[in-house]
């Protein structure tokens, strides 16, 4: 987390920290989106947002039914469709194969159309953006497609942020799960693992106690995101989730005005570029974007 996205969410009332609780809500405009929740990065659900989706209809046995040959790269190597839906519905405790963040383009080309139209919640998308150099394009071009997730009974395996200080929005298809967040101010309780985005605690529900007391300091939001719901997630929020059957859903993850800075501190600093280097190709950056503010 950067001193930043801490400042934005210490903005909101304290009390907010201690009784958090997510809401729902529907036929909400962009611009009350922005106002409520994107430029004060407080989560939300909102339970309309893919109303329209023909995706409505993907489940399991549809994608076994149409797709049964189809190869599969699993985090436990390649398999058919067909294997891997009756993998992820069987009854094992073992979490089983898990289709992760799979861009859908590449996955399911003919299936865009399904995930149509794109919710007005993530239109505004700089990751999209034409930064004029193949370094820039590849990954953040990349990083803006809409993403599946597919698998069944398991938890997440660890607590973690987003990469590179996106938020997420993240639309549950079929199936549902349960979702554990923490707000960016209760990092210190959280045993971070060095700067990387993930926290030393495995498992939010059987933390080690002895070994990290001040977790049991934190006060955790605990939700259910159901099918046909979206979440935002902003930036700098911890985040876990726990899957009780099989589950499908997509994901965008979005950089703009809200969470820019944040983003492009992230972005140099994992860059890999020496010094020198990583400076120049930040003032690349910040004149691209004052320079796109000016002509837009
Ligand atoms: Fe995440």
């Amino acid at each position: 987390m950067t001193r930043n996205s801490n400042k934005y969410f210490m903005g909101l009332n304290s009390k907010v920290i201690d009784s958090f609780e997510i809401e729902r809500r529907s036929n909400l405009s962009y611009e009350a989106f922005e106002k409520d929740y994107l430029s004060q990065r407080k989560p939300v659900i909102i339970t309309d947002a893919i109303e329209n989706w023909k995706a409505s209809k993907w489940t399991p046995e549809w994608f076994k039914e149409n797709y049964p040959e189809t190869i599969l790269n699993t985090d436990e190597g390649e398999m058919s469709m067909k294997d891997f839906i009756d993998a992820i519905t069987s009854e094992s405790d073992e979490p089983g194969p898990f289709l992760r963040e799979k861009p859908l383009g590449e996955l399911f080309p003919d299936l865009k159309a399904d995930v149509t139209p794109t919710p007005i919640y993530v239109d505004d998308n700089w990751l999209k953006w034409d930064f004029k150099m193949k370094r820039l394009n590849s990954p953040l071009n990349r990083l803006s497609v809409i993403e599946v997730n597919f698998c069944g009974k398991r938890i997440f395996p660890y607590l973690h942020i987003d990469n590179l200080q996106s938020f997420a929005f993240i639309s549950q298809l079929y199936g549902e799960k349960s979702v554990v967040v923490y707000p960016p101010n209760q990092e210190h309780l959280l045993y971070r693992d060095g700067m990387e985005r993930a926290s030393k605690i495995f498992d939010v529900e059987l933390p080690d106690l002895d070994t990290y007391p001040l977790f049991e300091q934190t006060k955790p939001t605990k939700f259910v995101l159901k099918a046909g719901e979206s979440l935002y997630m902003p930036n700098g929020w911890w985040h876990t989730t726990r899957v009780n059957g099989p589950s499908l859903s997509t994901v965008f993850s979005i950089v703009n005005a809200n969470n820019w800075t944040d983003f492009l501190s992230d972005f140099i600093n994992n860059s890999g570029l020496s010094a020198p280097k990583a400076k120049i190709l930040e003032y690349y950056m910040k004149l691209f974007k004052f320079t796109k503010s000016i002509l837009n």
